[in-house]
């Protein structure tokens, strides 16, 4: 199996809206029995929740239904997974600050950097009022990108 965790700061919004992108385009590929895919939180006072009710609609309107509960990203996470990938700069800091040794170091990412057309931070929506389109887009063209370097090292 290959494990893969999306990361951001509360798993309400963008990392949430990752991990329903990327099952749905392994569902699209046939390969849902290849992955194990999850998203969690840097930081845990959303813990529990539902994903943020922006993020569930246009998510939703975008035809990918997310099912997650919030979850906290500890350092004993970096032994369930093979891919770590930070939408930020920060959740990047955070994660290798966390992180237990070389290994685990390595296996965090920033997710935009698996976009072929581009780089730098998943903008965090939470505070705005219109940012979660292109958090959906942004998302959408890096998983893409994920799922297609993790077709060819198979
Ligand atoms: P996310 O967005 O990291 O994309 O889930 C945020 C959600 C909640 C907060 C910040 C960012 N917050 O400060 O509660």
């Amino acid at each position: 199996m290959i494990r893969v965790c999306f990361v951001c700061l509360g798993n309400i919004c963008r990392s949430p809206q990752a991990e329903g992108i990327f099952r749905h385009l392994v569902q699209e590929a046939g390969r849902e029995g290849e992955f194990v895919i999850d998203s969690a939180g840097t930081g845990g006072w959303h813990a529990g929740e539902q994903p943020d009710p922006r993020t569930r609609s246009t998510s939703a309107r975008r035809g990918v239904p997310l099912d997650h509960l919030a979850q906290q990203f500890t350092r004993a996470d970096f032994a369930r997974f093979d891919h770590v990938l930070a939408m930020d700069s920060h959740n990047f800091a955070d994660l290798l600050a966390l992180a237990p040794d070389h290994e685990s170091r390595q296996k965090v990412r920033r997710l935009r950097d698996l976009d072929p057309a581009g780089t730098g931070d998943v903008p965090d929506p939470y505070y705005g009022a219109d940012g979660f389109d292109h958090v959906f887009d942004l998302c959408e063209a890096a998983c893409r990108g994920l799922l297609a370097e993790l077709a060819v090292n198979r």
